[in-house]
C-alpha cells in the first residue's frame, strides 16, 4: 500500500482485497483490535461539514484505543497562517495520521507529499475514497461475487461518482454514467476509470438516459445534485437534474434483485424517493455503518499495525 489514500488511483486490486478483508475482520472481531492504536492520535481537519466522516473516523480510533483531534480547518488556516507544507511538517512530529476533508485536491495532495505520516482523504471536490470503499464493502456483505456485476451512478459526474468509477473496475465490476449533460465527470478521471475498464476486462459507459443506463444493474447509485461548495447553483441544478430522479419507476427499469445505494446526507424528493430510500432494497445505511470499518482497516492498514 502507498502511504496515503487520497485516491482509489492510490491502489491496486491487490490493496482494495486487503482492505475489504481486513475491514470484515475487524467488523467481525471487534474486541480483538480494542487497543491496537493505544497511545497513537490521528487529526482529522475538515473544511467542510460532516456527520458520518468525522464520527465514524472519530469512532474507530476510540474503538482501537487511540485518540482523535478535530479541528475545522479556519482555526489552522492552511495556506495563509503558513504554508501547507510547514503545517505537514509539524503535524508529522506529533500525531501518527492526518484525516483531511477540504475543497481542492491539490491542498490534501501538498500536504500528503510534505507529511512523513499517512494522510487519509475524507472527501475533496473531486474524490471521497471512503465512501466507495464502504459501499464496495456492502455489495460483499449482500452479493456472493462482484465479477460481472453492474454499478450505474445516475446524477452528478461528483466526487462520489470519481472514486466509484474508479474501483469498480477493481472489484470486476461495470460501471456505467448517466447524468445530464454538462455534469460529465472529470475528464482525467473518466479516461482513467476506462483505461482501468479496459484493462481489468470490465466496462465503463456514459448513457444519458436513466432508463436505459439502469438496465441490467445490480447497483443504483445516486448522491445530491449539488455537492457541497455549490449551493448557488442547487436550484438551477434542481430543474436541470428532474429526469435523474432515483425512484420506484426507474428502480422498475432494473434488474429484479437491483440494489441502491445513497452515501447521504440524502435530499429526499429530490434525488432519491423516501419510497426508495426507505425500501428493503436500499443499502444506504449499511453503507452508512460500513464507514466505520472500513476506515478502521484503512487506519489499522496505513498506520502500519
Ligand atoms: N457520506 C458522508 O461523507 O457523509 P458526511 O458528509 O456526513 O461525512
Ligand atoms: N457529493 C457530496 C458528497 C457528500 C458526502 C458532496 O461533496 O457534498
Amino acid at each position: 500500500m502507498k502511504k496515503d489514500l487520497l485516491s482509489i488511483q492510490d491502489l491496486t486490486t491487490k490493496d482494495v482485497n486487503l482492505l475489504i478483508d481486513t475491514a470484515l475482520k475487524i467488523k467481525s472481531d471487534i474486541k480483538d483490535y480494542s487497543d491496537v492504536m493505544h497511545g497513537r492520535t490521528v487529526v482529522l481537519i475538515f473544511d467542510k461539514p460532516s456527520l458520518r466522516t468525522r464520527i465514524t473516523f472519530e469512532v474507530a480510533m476510540r474503538q482501537f484505543g487511540g485518540n482523535s483531534i478535530y479541528m475545522h480547518g479556519n482555526e489552522i488556516s492552511l495556506g495563509v497562517r503558513e504554508t501547507v507544507s510547514d503545517a505537514a511538517k509539524n503535524l508529522s512530529r506529533w500525531v501518527d495520521g492526518v484525516v483531511m476533508r477540504t475543497f481542492g485536491h491539490d491542498i490534501i495532495a501538498e500536504l500528503a507529499e510534505s507529511a512523513t505520516i499517512p494522510v487519509v482523504n475524507a472527501l475533496t471536490d473531486l474524490e471521497h475514497p471512503c465512501q466507495a470503499l464502504a459501499c464496495l464493502l456492502t455489495l460483499h456483505e449482500h452479493f456472493d461475487n462482484l465479477h460481472g456485476r453492474k454499478m450505474v451512478f445516475v446524477g452528478d459526474g461528483n466526487n462520489v461518482a470519481h472514486s466509484l468509477m474508479l474501483l469498480a473496475p477493481l472489484a470486476g465490476m461495470d460501471f456505467t454514467m448517466c447524468c445530464p449533460v454538462g455534469y460529465e465527470p472529470d475528464d482525467e478521471i473518466a479516461s482513467a476509470a476506462k483505461r482501468m475498464a479496459v484493462e481489468t476486462g470490465t466496462t465503463y459507459l456514459n448513457d444519458n438516459d436513466p432508463e436505459s443506463a439502469v438496465k441490467d444493474a445490480d447497483l443504483i447509485y445516486t448522491d445530491v445534485w449539488a455537492s457541497m461548495g455549490q449551493e448557488c447553483e442547487a436550484e438551477k441544478r434542481s430543474q436541470e437534474f428532474q429526469e435523474y430522479q432515483v425512484n420506484s419507476d426507474l428502480l422498475a427499469a432494473a434488474g429484479t434483485d437491483c440494489l441502491v445505494t445513497h452515501c447521504l446526507p440524502a435530499h429526499r424528493g429530490e434525488e432519491i424517493t423516501s419510497e426508495v430510500l426507505d425500501s428493503p432494497r436500499s443499502i444506504a445505511f449499511d453503507e452508512a455503518e460500513n464507514r466505520l470499518h472500513i476506515q478502521k482497516a484503512v487506519l489499522y492498514t496505513l498506520l502500519g499495525m
